[in-house]
């Protein structure tokens, strides 16, 4: 079988429906030799493809053919990020984009910023995180760490929550955070934005603070910003100060290259009485070769 039958099989598996986001194909998982290069979301009306090789033109053509005529609804707009390439340029592969392109997830809107950075504004495999908070936060103080674009924070304002602080060093992600409360129809008023180093707003998140619920979810790596074997030990010491009692825990750990149970040693280092609520993965739109390289959730609560 070729390369873009065996991408079309996969593909047929995974259509998006009305309109919501979709994983279409997860090379990055190396479940399809050969393929490890390739990413496919579908932003409906807006297909986005990821490379990380270089790829022949005619090879995404025949790409592109194939997946629209897989989907029922074709799709207006391609793009193609070429991630091995420095700056990662995104660019247009046919047709025009209909700005402003959202992702639409669980009903909820988010913005998509498709020109300026790697990251396009919204990361799909955190679904069921998204999902998690959701359905547990009504009438809750929220902590948001690493908030980036604040999805985390309009699903928790959409399932309830009191009140939602977000933070994040990157004061542009928090302006996109901001468009996407206003997006949703979120009050304002129940959210804020701290554009800061964490490790150097302790005492300020004290002071905010005590939280029903802290959620981090930190990059796999990020310069000196963040390296999960140095920041991860020095977050989980400091996370019980800003939490209430009995409150709980999402701790993300987004990469691949860490050591076996890193995560479930240190939270018997660091977290010893707390109770593990649950331990989540991205789901069968995000197939991982090895189990220890997917994103994991872990959900605790603190006595
Ligand atoms: C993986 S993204 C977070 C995704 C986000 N939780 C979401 O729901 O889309 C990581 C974010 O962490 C931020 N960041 C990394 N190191 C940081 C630090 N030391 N202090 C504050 N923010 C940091 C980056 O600016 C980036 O926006």
């Amino acid at each position: 079988m070729n390369s873009i039958e065996q991408i079309r099989q996969e593909v047929i598996r995974h259509l998006p429906h009305h309109g919501e986001i979709r994983r279409l194909f997860h090379g990055r998982g190396q479940c399809f030799p050969g393929l490890e290069d390739v990413i496919i979301d579908a932003y409906s009306p807006l297909l986005m493809i990821y490379l990380f090789q270089p790829r022949e033109q005619e090879w995404l053509f025949r790409l592109v053919q194939q997946l629209q005529q897989c989907c029922d609804v074709p799709f207006e707009a391609v793009v193609v990020q070429r991630r091995y390439l420095p700056q990662t340029p995104i660019e247009l592969f046919a047709a025009s984009v209909p700005p402003p392109i959202e992702a639409v997830e669980a009903g909820l809107r988010y913005q998509l910023r498709l020109t300026r950075t790697q990251n396009i504004g919204f990361f799909p495999d955190m679904a069921v995180g998204r999902q998690l908070v959701r359905q547990r936060c009504a009438g809750k103080k929220i902590l948001n760490l690493f908030a980036y674009s604040c999805s985390f924070s309009v699903a928790a304002l959409a399932g309830g929550a009191k009140q939602v602080v977000n933070l994040d060093m990157s004061r542009s992600a928090l302006e996109l955070g901001r468009i996407n409360h206003q997006l949703n129809k979120l009050d304002l008023r129940s959210v804020s934005f701290l554009a800061m180093e964490l490790f150097r707003s302790q005492s300020k998140l004290r002071k905010l603070g005590p939280f029903d619920m802290v959620i981090c979810d930190p990059p796999a790596s990020q310069g000196k910003s963040f390296n999960a074997q140095h920041h991860w030990p020095k977050l989980l010491q400091r996370l019980p100060q800003w939490l209430a009692p009995g409150g709980e825990l999402l701790l993300c750990v987004n990469g691949p290259h860490l050591p076996d149970n890193f995560m479930a040693e240190l939270i018997s280092v660091y977290l010893p009485d707390a109770r593990e609520l649950g331990r989540y993965s991205p789901g069968d739109d995000f197939p991982e070769k090895d189990p220890r390289c997917a994103t994991t959730i872990h959900h605790l609560q603190l006595p």
